[in-house]
């Protein structure tokens, strides 16, 4: 929308999150509140985003890569003096919407209803009507119940206390008239504040329209004080998640026991038990299976694969069939294909597992290339590090390598090789054949027991 421009109020500290973090810093669903506010911004494809900011202000600038303008306010003076700031960098013309960075939950579908009914001759503030109204600006009407103005809770008598109609804070002000408004504001009232607020009963003497938007659900405009605040809309949050994905036929064991802190893409029939949390970006395609306890990051996972309870996937890529866990590590850069199975307390970084191999049981694979349908027996390491440099493990096709097996790389074990039980190789083993490295097996005949002296 082009005659929109967007302002992001962020300067405040938070006080009460008692906390180093500047308080729009804070996360929902691992995203920072301010970051879910501008990605929101974004979506009516504003003229411009400018973000109001002054408490941490560096800590904050950094967190966000998007384009936007930042706008200093290095005194916090109120909402008013807050949008002073950024005068000077709105169009003359056109509508400013403003955004709070600490109401992470607002949706495109709200801010389009009320940009929508934007004009010059009129003010939108979006509302809410609250059984507990307390701490807010309260909406004022007239006997024929046009808005007349807004009152801050600190200001407003016991009869203005009453009113559930409350100010969001959301507003869409045409500019032609923002900058005027601005510049007649003053701190007269019990915050020794510049309140934006104060422009409700400006546009009414200037005879504008005021027009009210109620908001469809609370926690679209609910703000976040304190770390109750922030569960609470952490909590909505995932739960709308939740309901997403099993719209599109997701079978989740327990919408309130899944996390979802990136984005995650499933395909038919996919089933996703309790306690697991997704991050970064995960694909899941058909079929997949994702048992109890796992934390999922970046992880693209093919058709009817498993992962069994307990794992820890980062970074990686996993084909089709294939069986991961229980208490199963992948780390990044790591490609298992299809029908591979990985079993308990084996860890793979950097590695390629070939199709149909298995690493069963309690085994480290680093920096390594396995082949097709090998078997990497319980116990067994690659040694890929000196303490200085990194080196890689290679091991063909149909290998077979016998338990408690280190590898010390650099070095290939073959195709169709074996590699005895216990043996530490450190030179490359031929194809098809069993290499041992490990001292022979003595039966000492003349040995006597020790007894008690
Ligand atoms: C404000 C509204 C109130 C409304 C409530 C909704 C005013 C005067 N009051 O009150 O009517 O019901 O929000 O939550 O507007 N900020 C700055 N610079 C400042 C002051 C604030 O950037 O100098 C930012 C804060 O970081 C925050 C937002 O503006 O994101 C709101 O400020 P806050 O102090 O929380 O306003 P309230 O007193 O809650
Ligand atoms: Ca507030």
């Amino acid at each position: 929308m082009t005659d929109i421009s967007i302002l992001i109020l962020a300067a405040g500290r938070g006080t009460r999150m008692y906390s180093d973090l500047p308080k729009v810093l804070h996360t929902i669903g691992h995203k920072t509140m301010l970051q879910h506010v501008i990605d929101t911004a974004q979506t009516l494809d504003p003229k411009f985003i400018g973000v109001v900011v002054g408490h941490g202000k560096e800590m904050v600038q950094s967190s966000v890569s998007s384009d936007v303008v930042w706008i200093e306010q290095n005194e916090q003076l109120g909402t008013g003096h807050a949008v002073s700031c950024a005068i000077d960098k709105l169009p003359d013309n056109g509508y400013t919407l403003i955004l709070y960075g600490d109401v992470p939950l607002i949706d495109t579908e709200t801010l389009r209803e009320i940009v929508q009914k934007a004009n010059d001759d009129t003010l939108v503030i979006l509302t809410d009507s609250l059984d507990n109204p307390t701490g807010y600006g309260r909406i004022l009407r007239d006997n024929q119940q046009n808005v007349v103005g807004i009152v801050e809770e600190k200001d407003a008598n016991d009869e203005q206390k009453k009113i559930q109609e409350v100010n969001t804070g959301i507003f869409v002000i045409p500019n032609n008239k923002l900058a005027v408004w601005i510049g007649n504001l003053s701190c007269n009232n019990q915050q020794k504040e510049y309140y934006l607020t104060d422009i409700v009963g400006m546009a009414v003497a200037d005879k504008l329209k005021v027009s009210t938007v109620l908001v469809r659900e609370h926690y679209l405009s609910a703000g976040v004080n304190n770390k109750l605040q922030q569960a609470q809309l952490e909590r909505i949050y995932q739960q709308n998640n939740a309901i997403a994905l099993m719209q599109k036929g997701v079978t989740l064991h327990d919408p309130n026991r899944f996390d979802l802190r990136g984005k995650l893409v499933c395909g038919r029939d996919v089933v996703i038990g309790v306690n697991n949390v997704f991050y970064g970006n995960c694909e899941l395609a058909d079929g997949v299976v994702i048992e109890e306890n796992c934390v999922l990051n970046n992880v693209k996972i093919s058709a009817k694969t498993r992962i069994r309870a307990f794992s820890h996937l980062e970074n990686c890529t996993i084909g089709n069939n294939a069986q991961i866990g229980p208490f199963a590590r992948i780390r990044p850069d790591s490609v298992l294909a299809d029908n591979v199975h990985i079993g308990n307390f084996v860890e793979i970084k950097k590695s390629t597992v070939g199709e149909g191999s298995k690493v069963n049981h309690l085994s480290y694979i680093g920096d390594s290339d396995i082949g097709k349908h090998s078997n990497i027996g319980a116990g067994s390491i690659t040694c890929n590090y000196d303490g200085v440099n990194k080196f890689r493990t290679e091991i063909g096709d149909n290998a077979f390598i016998g338990s408690n097996t280190l590898l010390v790389a650099p070095v290939k074990v073959g195709s169709g090789a074996t590699t005895g039980a216990g043996s530490v190789i450190t030179k490359d083993c031929p194809n098809d054949k069993l290499t041992i490295a490990r001292s022979r097996q003595q039966t000492i005949s003349h040995w006597i027991r020790p007894v008690k002296k």
